[in-house]
């Protein structure tokens, strides 16, 4: 293997000269107290830190990160901490969503503005990977994703409490009268308990694990608790490795290849991912040159069984147990014959090679595929004259008797509306009515919010029915459940088909087909079409301004139009 020369490091472009410019940077680092043996030679490692005291899932990213510095010291290199963008899923308002780009262009241009040999990504929390490493695709330095790893179980009255999934659950009960005030505050203090992402399969877990399965993590490291000891090891061998991956010039696209998001998406499928990897993966794979389409992931999630026993898809698990079973290195083990096992990782190593000598410890958490917890079905891919550019639905995670299903249709333009009809315990609803929530996709929402598992209306819950058929251009959040269908393509705001249903209106799914359809016939649906006045926009000015003008629809990734790859020249080096 060739090594890098030092006078080739990047950083020394700005260290190196002998002019006026460069001595500016030196004097610079000096004043940092750095004494020129501390930079000169060596390579400069960002460490984008996405802490802050409002992300509860990143918490212990304060202190992780001189793990990493002790670990990029410890190899030769020097690792300086910079702020990112830090998105937690569970106060921002009115999604996170409406930031993920916000955050891949700022790793993107903050890389490629500093003298940054290589980077170490610090995420977790839902958006931060999809946004962390779409930005430092496009940056194209060596990277390595260092991800926050779940929180522990959640634990209330003996009973283990599940992120998102239990709150849910709970919170049904509470509406139809079954939990006390003291119940549901024990519930309220047990259900996150430690630092770490959310620990179901939600979005955070898919999403760290598909960083892994891409190769952008040390083997394994998805999987280990954020408070565990490990994780701390695990840190300081991410600074340590990127050090030598640096003169090993490991870039990105070297580790993101088609083979590598193929085997990202097979194991987002045995995992029984988050609806929303569905659009994260789309837009890591475009970013790094791989056209990857909603009808892939239809043709894995047909043939990749969920291995994963880890709710919300699995019935008893969490990313904990998941771990002492042997974590995703033990799942890839599982299911290597379907990987293309020769795609090079951050280890410098193949993902083939990372996983020699992975076991299972416990087969009820990490199933044969002798014995999955279902066949198939991590997610589908509908078409029909309802969605002609894809909707999405988890089959693992709602009732079969919604795979076929005939029902009339609810129509709610807004969140407000639907919200006040839920709580209506003299809504009129049949078990067999299909709600539906439009305006809620990526620019509707705005920002494609998790809205799509509707509540179940008090007057079904009342009658002890707790799933019904919905439909919405919105997305879920990775720790719902329920026969919702999502992601509905192009969504109502821009005009799409959504837009002309009305209450009352026949809808079909057929899953088998993977159908969706409204029984309306072609000459009233054109009739409503030239009725149809688009809605005022939402934004006049600011992000959600430019936002609403170049976000893409979810089946591509609801990136930016203008940060795709294929738009445009990518900056070259900056040359001054
Ligand atoms: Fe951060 Fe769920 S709120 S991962
Ligand atoms: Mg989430």
């Amino acid at each position: 293997m060739t090594r890098k020369d030092p006078k080739d490091l990047r950083s020394a472009r700005w260290f190196a000269p002998d002019d006026l410019r460069s001595f500016g940077h030196r004097s610079r680092m000096m004043q940092l107290g750095y004494a020129e043996q501390d930079f000169r030679d060596r390579p400069l490692i960002g460490i984008l830190n996405t802490w802050s005291e409002l992300n509860t899932c990143h918490a212990h990213f304060r202190e992780r990160v001189q793990d990493v510095k002790r670990g990029v010291l410890q190899a030769g290199g020097l690792g300086l901490e910079m702020p990112a963008l830090s998105l937690d899923e569970s106060y921002l308002k009115p999604t996170s969503m409406l930031y993920r780009n916000m955050l891949a262009m700022e790793t993107e241009e903050m890389i490629r503005a500093h003298p940054l040999d290589g980077v170490v990504l610090m995420g977790g929390c839902d958006k931060t990977t999809p946004g962390l490493v779409m930005g430092a695709i496009s940056a194209g330095v060596p990277m390595i994703y260092l991800p926050a790893g779940p929180m522990l179980r959640g634990n209330y009255a003996g009973k283990i409490l599940g992120s998102g999934s239990d709150a849910w659950k709970y919170w049904d009960e509470r509406r139809a009268g079954n939990i006390s005030d003291a119940e549901w505050l024990g519930v309220q203090g047990g259900i996150a308990r430690s630092a770490g992402t959310c620990m179901t399969m939600g979005t955070a877990s898919t999403m760290t694990a598909i960083a892994d399965a891409m190769g952008l993590t040390l083997p394994g490291a998805s999987s280990i608790p954020a408070v565990d000891a490990n994780h701390q090891r695990m840190s300081a061998e991410c600074g340590r490795r990127i050090v030598e991956m640096v003169w090993e010039d490991l870039t990105p696209d070297r580790i993101i290849t088609e083979g590598a998001c193929r085997n990202a998406a097979i194991v987002a499928m045995a995992t029984g991912c988050s609806t929303n990897a569905v659009v994260h993966l789309i837009a890591m794979a475009r970013r790094a040159g791989v056209d990857l389409a909603l009808d892939d992931l239809d043709a894995l999630g047909r043939t990749t069984p969920l291995i994963a026993n880890v709710r919300p898809s699995g019935k008893d698990y969490l990313m904990e147990d998941f771990f002492y079973a042997g974590g995703l290195r033990a799942l890839m083990k599982q299911i290597e014959e379907r990987l293309d096992t020769g795609c090079l990782t951050v280890t410098g190593k193949t993902m083939g090679e990372n996983l020699e000598g992975a076991e299972v410890y416990n087969d009820d958490v990490i199933r044969p595929l002798s014995n999955p917890v279902y066949k198939e079905g991590s997610l589908a891919v509908l078409r029909g004259n309802l969605c002609p550019d894809g909707a999405v639905i988890k089959p693992a995670a709602c009732d079969p008797k919604y795979y076929r299903h005939e029902g009339p249709a609810l129509v709610f333009d807004n969140y407000p509306d639907m919200k006040k009809a839920v709580d209506d315990e003299d809504l009129q609803i049949t078990p067999d009515t299909v709600m539906v929530l439009r305006n809620a996709g990526p620019q509707g929402g705005p920002g494609f919010p998790e809205w799509g598992m509707l509540p179940i209306p008090k007057a079904l819950l009342k009658q002890g029915h707790r799933d019904m058929l919905r439909i919405s251009d919105a997305r879920m959040s990775g720790t719902s459940y329920g026969a919702c269908v999502l992601h509905v393509a192009p969504e109502s705001f821009v005009g799409g088909p959504l837009a002309l249903l009305r209450t009352g209106d026949m809808v079909r799914l057929d899953l088998d087909a993977r159908r969706l359809d409204m029984l309306v016939d072609e000459d009233e649906l054109a009739r409503r079409r030239a009725e149809w006045t688009p809605p005022e926009p939402r934004f006049e000015r600011g992000w959600g301004y430019m936002f609403s003008r170049h976000v893409t629809q979810a089946d591509k990734g609801c990136d930016f139009d203008f940060l795709q790859t294929d738009f445009g020249r990518t900056a070259g080096e900056p040359d001054i």
